[in-house]
Order: structure tokens, then sequence, then C-alpha cells
């Protein structure tokens, strides 16, 4: 038995790799195109793991993908692999499109095919598990029900446009094709491993570095927030018992406005590695331009999960947010790593016109 894992060099990804392989036996290929958000230092703890093999390509390779699926035969495969930044989505929708919508279709294809020549043993083990976002239901007003499942979608960046684009077609494979596919739509992660051009650690890496730590518009978007390996641990249990054709929503009951967000790190980096000068991070508080169409809300209702299939995150956002900045004051040589090259770019891309 094997599961391919796609997008697994990512965030998200190597969090779920991991924990996999702590969690039980079972081998894992892991494909990846190893984009910027790539990244194969987060798996070295698995060099040398048996269990474990990685191959760089692209889920839109469908040369590639036919060859991984006949030669490792695996009985499920979990679609991580996506262009999953919002800002970068307005700066160039291409890419979203690409990854996430024609990728996702020519994996599929493939899967597809793949699932049709399995003996009835074999199709009726078989998972596709598509890993989407909350962020397909559009934006909440104030005080309205958390996101359901049955939320219709209205997605308002390139991003989430992309994404929810994939998840129709996901949809179509399972009602046309009979293909047994789950998709599970998630609220903002946080963790180790997460690239600094999100929220949580891009305020880590900018406090500890002594920049301004960008806060968009008035900081008072909200946002759930849950630990990454609760996400990891929701997509296993609904790979293990998840009826094939639905949607699951995954979130932390948690939801914060952005500028609680950036105060509980700040106050943690004030308590566990206190600025030279003896003044408070918050200082390095700035307010800039707004995202365009930047959601106001989301809100995930997770009842669905924890009454089908009993999963509830373990973490708190004081527990995570702890292990997070701690996680981030251990690894320096990682931050240091990411933050060189392209990402300087980037930076000066999104950030240089923001100010007011
Ligand atoms: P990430 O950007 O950190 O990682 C994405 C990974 O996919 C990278 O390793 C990248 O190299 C790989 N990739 C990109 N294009 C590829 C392609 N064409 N073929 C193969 N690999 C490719 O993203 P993440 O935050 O880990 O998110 C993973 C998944 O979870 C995405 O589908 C995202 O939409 C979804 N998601 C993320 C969050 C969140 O808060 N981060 C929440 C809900 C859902
Ligand atoms: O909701 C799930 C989604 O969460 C995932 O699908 C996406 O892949 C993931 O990137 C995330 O999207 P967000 O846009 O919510 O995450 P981001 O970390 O970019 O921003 C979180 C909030 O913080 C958002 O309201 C914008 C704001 N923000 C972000 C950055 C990078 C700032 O105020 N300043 C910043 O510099």
């Amino acid at each position: 038995m094997t599961i391919l894992v796609t997008g697994g060099a990512g965030f998200i990804g190597s969090n779920f790799i991991i924990d996999w392989l702590e969690a039980r036996d079972e081998p894992v290929i892991n494909l990846d195109k190893l984009t910027y958000a790539g990244n194969l230092e987060n798996l070295a703890g698995l060099r040398g793991d048996p269990r474990y093999a990685f191959f760089q390509g692209d889920i839109g390779d469908r040369g590639l993908i036919e060859r991984l699926l006949e030669k490792h035969q695996p009985r499920a495969v979990i679609n991580f692999a996506a262009e999953s930044h919002v800002d970068r989505s307005i700066h160039g929708p291409g890419d979203f499109v690409q990854t996430n919508i024609v990728g996702t279709f020519n994996l599929l294809e493939c899967v597809r095919a793949y699932f049709a020549a399995m003996d009835d043993s074999g199709r009726a083990a078989f998972r596709f598990l598509h890993v989407l976002t909350d962020e397909v239901y559009g934006s909440l007003p104030a005080g309205a029900p958390a996101f359901a499942e049955t939320h219709r979608y209205e997605p308002n960046s390139p991003y989430s446009a992309s994404k929810a684009a994939s998840d129709h077609l996901v949809r179509a494979y399972h009602h046309t094709y009979g293909l047994p596919a789950l998709t599970t739509n998630c609220s903002n992660n946080y963790g180790p491993y997460q690239f600094p051009e999100k929220l949580i650690p891009l305020m880590i890496v900018n406090a500890l570095a002594g920049e301004r730590l960008p806060v968009y518009g008035d900081g008072m978007q909200i946002r759930d927030w849950l630990y990454v390996s609760d996400h990891c641990a929701a997509i296993r249990r609904v790979l293990d018992a998840g009826r094939p054709g639905e949607t699951y929503n995954i979130g932390g009951w948690n939801e914060k406005p952005n500028l609680d967000i950036v105060r509980a790190i700040v106050g943690l980096l004030d308590e566990l590695r206190p600025r030279s000068d003896g003044k408070s991070y918050g200082g390095q508080i700035a307010y800039v331009a707004d995202r365009p169409g930047h959601d106001r809300r989301y809100a995930i209702d997770a009842g669905k999960i924890e009454r089908e299939l009993g999963w509830r995150p373990a973490e708190t956002f004081t527990s995570g947010i702890r292990k997070t900045v701690l996680w981030y004051l251990d690894h320096p040589d990682w931050i240091a790593n990411v933050r060189s090259g392209a990402y300087r770019d980037w930076l000066e891309k999104n950030y240089a016109d923001r100010s007011r």
C-alpha cells in the first residue's frame, strides 16, 4: 500500500508527510514541482527513509503522472499541489489558472484512467482527496453563520476562483466517472515550515529582522486559524472514513481579526526574544494599503466532520501560536535560506507601493 501526495514539499504537504510517516508505516510518494514555495529542506529528516520517495514534476505532466501511478500503484492520491498565495494571484493570476485548474484537470485525467483500469477491490479502496480552502465560499458579513458545506461558492480572488474551478472538476469526475473523490475545505493554517509570505510567519520573521509588520487596511479582517498538524489529522481521518463525493469543512473554531494575531505574535516575541533596546515589537506595526478585493471575514462550521468522523482540533490558538513562534525562533537557518534570492523580489513587488 502506498499513497501519492502532490505538493508535498510545500507548507501543509510537508507537515502532512512527516505526520503521516510518524503515525503509520504506509509509504509515501511525493510529487512536487518545487516552485518558490517548495522546499526539500522541510523533509530533510526523511532522508534515507525507505518509506519515502520524492519526484520533481508538475501535476500537469500527464506522462510523468501516468508513469508514477503505473509504477507505484497508490491506493490514494492527495492533491495539495497549488499556487496558494492570494497576493501573488492578484499580481499574476496566470500560474494559478495553469496549476490549480489545468494542472488539476490533467491530474484528474490520469487518475481517471488509472482508476478505470483497476479491479473491483482496488476500485473500492481507491480515494482521490482534493485539498481545498474556505476562500471558495467568499466573504461573510459580520454576524452571519459560519460556512457550512452547503454554502454557495462565491470566490473573490483569482486564487479562490481557481481553487473553486478545480473543485467543480473534481465534483464532475465523481458524478460522471464515479471517481471516489473527497474534498476538504480548510481555513487558515499556521505552524512550522510555512513560507514567510503568509501573515503569521511574515510577522515573526519581519519582527526578528527589525522590519515593519505590514497590516493591510484596518487589520480587522477576520480569519479562522487552525494549527497545521490538526489539518493533517483531519485529512487522514477523511481519507480513512470520509464518504466519496462528500465535502468536509475543516476549521479551528477560532475566528480572530488579523490585528489580534499580530498582537499575539508581538506579545510572544516580547516574552521569548525581547528586543535589545527593551522596546516592544509592537512599535514595528505599520498600517499599509489594503489588498484589492480583500475578503472581510471567513468562518468555518466544522460540525459535519466532528459529527460524522469524530475529528476536532487538538490545539488551541494559545498553544499552537506559542509552538509556532518557538519553531521559528529555533530555525534561523531555515528562515535565512528561504529569505534569500527570489523572495526579496516578491517583497519589493508586494509591499513597495503599499506605504500610506
Ligand atoms: P504552499 O504554497 O506552501 O505549497 C504548495 C506546493 O505545491 C509547493 O511545494 C509547490 O512547489 C507545489 N506546486 C505548485 N505548483 C505545482 C505543480 N504544478 N505541480 C506540482 N507541484 C506544484 O501551499 P500550502 O499552504 O501548503 O497549501 C497546500 C494546499 O492546501 C493548497 O492546495 C492550498 O490551496 C490548500 N490550503 C491552504 C491553506 C493555508 O492556510 N495555507 C488553507 C486551506 C487550503
Ligand atoms: O483561508 C484559507 C486560505 O488562507 C488558504 O486557502 C490560502 O492558501 C492561504 O494563503 C490563506 O489565505 P489568506 O489570504 O487568508 O492568508 P494570508 O496569510 O495571505 O493573509 C491572512 C490575512 O492577513 C489576510 O486578511 C490578509 C492579511 N495580511 C496578510 C499579509 C501577507 C496582512 O494584513 N498583511 C500581510 O502582509
